[in-house]
């Protein structure tokens, strides 16, 4: 389904993505609050819009006119090839180092697609991010991460910084850093390495590696407690009725019992996903490998 809404965005936004992976959950959006951090010219917003329906929102926050513009223009097309009566999606321009438009504990769903990475105040992405996210919400974005610090020629290199490899968060750090902040555990939904082709910059990067992740993680409340249990996926959300891809070592199929690690029971207790799980605090033996020694 997120596919088909990609497709029915119109082409000029389309052919002015600049993304790096699939920052659309797969999961059910209605009626959701949905932020798009970095939206370029629109076409993650007005996908997301079509899953969110006309009782959700999308708020687009970009720095670039010329791509806002192109996003604005073609709002009321898109209001009408959906159906809806009131376009569900705005379009603001700013840094997304500073959401102040955007009240505390409102939003259910941050995304963004390639562009922490070009941010040089990462940090106070990561704690706007947090600030604005209801409590059970989720950022769920890609972007570019590095195996060590970015050396300095890198990051001054300005190709390299417009690829985000300049900019790319030495992976370590980003875990420390949103934890500090009070992320949950990051987890990672699909991850790919990023190769340099162009023989010149690929011997300025040198060894450095570089790798694309789709992450999703999320903001608990305080007094969540983390306690391993059992858990058994209804099957109950839409378009995800014979499992749950929850992240990349986490598929849930229907109607089976498995045991989960405290904050993996956490967060699906305390966010949207509750209401299509049961938990249960009796464990669950695991079918263990069979040796053939
Ligand atoms: C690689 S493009 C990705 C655009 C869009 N997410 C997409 O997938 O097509 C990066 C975008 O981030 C925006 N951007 C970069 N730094 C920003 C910042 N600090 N605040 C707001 N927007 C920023 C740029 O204007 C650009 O539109």
């Amino acid at each position: 389904h997120v596919k088909r809404a990609i497709s029915l965005v119109h082409e000029d936004v389309a052919s002015r993505y600049f993304g790096c992976g699939l920052a659309v959950p797969f999961d059910q959006l209605e009626g959701l609050k949905v932020v798009d951090l970095g939206c370029g010219s629109g076409r993650d917003c007005y996908a997301i819009a079509q899953l969110v329906g006309e009782n959700g929102e999308v708020i687009g926050v970009d720095m670039t006119k010329e791509q806002l513009d192109i996003a604005r223009k073609y709002e009321e097309y898109h209001r009408v090839k959906f159906g809806f009566k009131e376009s569900n999606v705005r379009f603001v321009e700013g840094y997304i180092e500073d959401l102040s438009f955007i009240a505390d504990s409102s939003v259910d769903i941050a995304i963004s697609n390639c562009v922490v990475n070009l941010c040089e105040n990462k940090e106070a992405v990561f704690k706007e991010v947090f600030r604005i996210l209801k409590t059970g919400g989720e950022f769920y974005w890609s972007d570019i991460y590095s195996d060590r610090e970015v050396p300095l020629d890198i990051q001054q290199n300005e190709v390299l910084w417009g690829e985000g490899m300049g900019g790319a968060m030495f992976w370590e750090y980003f875990h420390q850093l949103t934890e500090s902040i009070g992320f949950e555990i990051s987890r990672i939904i699909t991850a790919f390495p990023v190769v340099m082709k162009h023989p010149e910059l690929k011997d300025l990067i040198g060894d450095v590696k570089y790798v694309s992740v789709l992450y999703r993680m999320f903001k608990l409340g305080n007094d969540i407690k983390k306690i391993p249990c059992a858990v058994t996926y209804k099957g109950t959300i839409k378009d995800n009725h014979e499992m749950l891809k929850f992240d990349r070592n986490s598929t849930f199929a229907t109607d089976d019992t498995t045991q989960v690690d405290g904050v993996t029971a956490a967060t699906l207790r305390s966010t949207r996903f509750s209401p299509h799980f049961e938990f249960s605090n009796t464990s669950v033996v695991q079918d263990q490998p069979v040796s053939s020694h």
